[in-house]
């Protein structure tokens, strides 16, 4: 769009709004192409009931203790866009998960599995002006969900930007479980909803690993 307003410098008033207009279309559909919005997933029973303490965006450290969650860690980063893949900048991003054991620290919570004091579960931030949101978290674990049913790891989320709101939850891509979650099955676009997994550089956390993920809103 700029080059070509800059070559437009000897072109007739009529010509020259012809070209603008037809600069401002065709972006519009090469960006708008192959961009999938983000299929909306289930709250869940576990939403949290009260707000995080902290808003640094690393759920690993809670607020008042000196430990660390266990698990294996995951630095959990990923752009808000529109769907013309513009970024969305200050939407409030907000996530929420089970442990590295898959329990959540929910009083509806029915997984006997331990809890882990050190970890927050939930987290809240605020994308940047390219539209980036970053947490520290750790990995969580699969859980029964119901009889024969066993969720796969995932981390729900919740971004808000004006009056737009998704509801959703991202799984990690390369997990046998992907295969046969019934919430993850039914998504109108599965792939929308896995995340990019990579190992984390040498200089972070044992086992640490990157995961990218991208939330389109509708
Ligand atoms: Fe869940």
């Amino acid at each position: 769009m700029v080059d070509h307003e800059k070559g437009d410098g000897g072109k007739a008033a009529g010509e020259d709004r012809k070209m603008k207009k037809r600069d401002l279309r065709e972006p519009h559909h090469a960006v708008s192409a192959g961009i999938v919005p983000t299929s909306v997933q289930d709250i869940g029973p576990y939403y949290p009931k009260t707000a995080p303490t902290d808003r640094d965006g690393d759920l690993t450290m809670a607020d008042g203790r000196s430990g660390a969650a266990q698990g294996q860690i995951v630095y959990l980063s990923g752009r808000v866009l529109d769907l013309e893949g513009k970024p969305v900048p200050n939407a409030n991003v907000e996530v929420w998960q089970a442990n590295a054991f898959g329990r959540y620290a929910h009083p509806d919570e029915t997984n006997p599995a331990p809890l882990d004091p050190n970890f927050e579960g939930h987290g809240k931030g605020v994308s940047a002006i390219d539209g980036s949101y970053h947490f520290k978290t750790v990995k969580p674990a699969a859980y029964p969900a119901a009889v024969g049913v066993t969720r796969a790891p995932h981390i729900h989320f919740m971004v808000t930007a004006g009056t737009q709101r998704l509801i959703t939850q991202m799984y990690f891509a390369g997990e046998a479980l992907n295969e046969t979650d019934p919430l993850l099955g039914a998504a109108e676009s599965r792939e929308s909803l896995i995340a990019k997994v990579t190992p984390a550089s040498s200089d972070a956390e044992p086992g640490a690993l990157v995961v990218t993920w991208d939330v389109v809103l509708p």
